[in-house]
């Protein structure tokens, strides 16, 4: 089971072979696929050799091989976790039954709602960083991105071989717009406000590997505990993938401000912009941007669909088999502070109303973690500056926060307050156009741009050096 047959047209440990509607019909969706990556995808390095990672296993340890690969050759497939025929499902009212192997009838329409929305922000992702490899800090990087991009590109796979397999006609017709939909696109924009947002310089993509990929992340995993078991699988493999990308995003932002620590001390009365690097106070304003953007991601703080998603057994929360908790959830409160006619008091809300908050709370957490990872950077350096994550109220467009204006600590503030802070607060327009200036191709081997750091090692064991993209 855990072996991936790629002598398929589609590689993938389903049996796919044994199945031959379901079989036709993603060898028919395909080379829609193909045509959307050639559309959609990377621009310009199509016919590249790229070293690439590819999954050949679903197996714990060595479930990836590393070889020179084009990426429209990219063996993209379907690979789920092994199945436990064991399983129960672990929360919600159904607790203890068998986990479901089909569709249960009653909640398809909120079942296949939760699969697009996931799968539409796995295209989503490679259309926004689509220019990115022309401004390539080094080949290092690019092929990060390009490795990142790939693995967004079978993550929708993994989300269209579920409609596919088990939504019958209206599955098709959602795994084809899937297709449809642009990232930015005005009239037919992706499903989430971030996956609509421009990623058009390396700090932006930084961070969004670091803040909106750990969105997926927390999304995964509230999904691989889902009672319908192909979904289950599925997040978790793609869970595997998810941890390279956050590290490309928290290295990366690691590595700016590692060049920018260096720079402070080489010229202390010099002006870190006119060295060619980044301020750390651009980078802060970049990290208050895509943190709070992706806080969005999670919904309402109190939600009837958070609700319906935990009792139904759909969507649990991160590591709920594991975890000693309630699983029911139907007794316990959540104490929240809530935003009400222009005041903040707390309230209590029924657990399961609060569940988006819960796996916030998690995500937040984490972010946190990497926060204290860039600030042992700057304090290695001496450098008289320390970066902190937004509080969840900062910036949100989604849920009641949205309602009100906030500072970074999370206290209201007037609308005159926003104003006159607010370039202090998020990127400015001269922040954005200093960071376009730097963004130039380095795409010698061996080599790196001025403003970024290398990295403390390369991949697969290979050095810095190698030559990880052959141009
Ligand atoms: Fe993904
Ligand atoms: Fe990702």
């Amino acid at each position: 089971m855990a072996t991936i047959d790629y002598e398929q047209k589609i590689p993938n440990n389903v049996d796919l072979k044994s199945d031959k509607k379901l079989q036709r019909a993603l060898e028919k969706w395909q080379p829609d696929y193909i045509d959307w990556w050639r559309d959609m995808g990377p621009t310009d390095f199509n016919e590249n050799e790229v070293f690439l990672r590819t999954a050949v296993s679903v197996d714990r340890d060595g479930w990836a091989q590393f070889e020179y690969v084009r990426m429209p050759e990219y063996r993209w497939g379907i690979f789920l976790q092994p199945d436990d025929s064991e399983r129960t499902i672990p929360f919600g009212d159904h607790m203890g039954e068998p986990a479901w192997q089909q569709v249960p009838g009653e909640y398809r329409n909120m079942l296949r709602r939760i699969i697009v929305t996931q799968g539409d922000t796995e295209p989503a992702s490679v259309e926004q960083q689509r220019l990115l490899g022309l401004t390539a800090p080094s080949l290092y990087d690019l092929r990060n991105l390009f490795q990142v991009n790939v693995e967004e590109g079978r993550h929708l796979w993994a989300m269209v071989y579920l409609l596919h397999g088990f939504f019958g006609r209206d599955g098709r017709e959602e795994a084809d717009e899937l297709l449809e939909r642009r990232s930015g696109n005005p009239d037919h924009p992706r499903i989430l406000g971030t996956f609509n947002e421009p990623c058009r310089d390396w700090l932006s993509f930084f961070c969004f590997t670091t803040y909106t990929d750990r969105d997926g992340k927390f999304q995964l995993l509230a999904l691989a505990e889902s009672g319908f078991d192909p979904l289950a699988r599925t997040c978790r493999f793609m869970l595997t993938e998810e941890a390279h990308h956050m590290f490309v995003g928290q290295t990366g932002i690691g590595r700016v401000i590692e060049r920018t620590c260096q720079l402070m001390n080489e010229h202390p009365d010099r002006d870190v912009k006119e060295l060619g690097g980044i301020p750390l106070d651009i980078v802060q304003r970049y990290i208050n941007f895509w943190s709070s953007s992706s806080n969005d991601l999670f919904g309402g703080e109190i939600s009837s669909n958070a609700a319906n998603f935990f009792g139904t057994g759909l969507k649990g929360r991160a590591n709920e088999a594991k975890l000693n908790l309630d699983h029911k959830a139907l007794e316990e409160i959540y104490s929240m502070e809530v935003w009400e006619d222009g005041r903040l008091s707390s309230r209590d809300v029924p657990l399961r109303n609060a569940m988006n908050e819960v796996l916030r709370d998690e995500y937040v957490n984490d972010n946190e973690k990497g926060i204290i990872y860039f600030n042992k950077i700057v304090e290695r350096h001496n450098i008289d500056f320390r970066f902190s994550l937004p509080h969840r109220r900062f910036n949100r467009r989604i849920g009641m926060y949205s309602e009100g204006l906030f500072d970074l600590q999370g206290n209201p503030i007037d609308q005159a307050t926003w104003e006159r802070d607010k370039n202090a607060l998020l990127p400015s327009r001269e922040d954005r156009e200093h960071v376009a200036s730097l963004m130039k191709p380095c795409h010698e081997q061996g080599k790196i741009a001025g403003w970024i750091a290398p990295p403390q090692k390369g991949i697969d064991g290979k050095p810095f050096e190698y030559e990880y993209v052959k141009l």
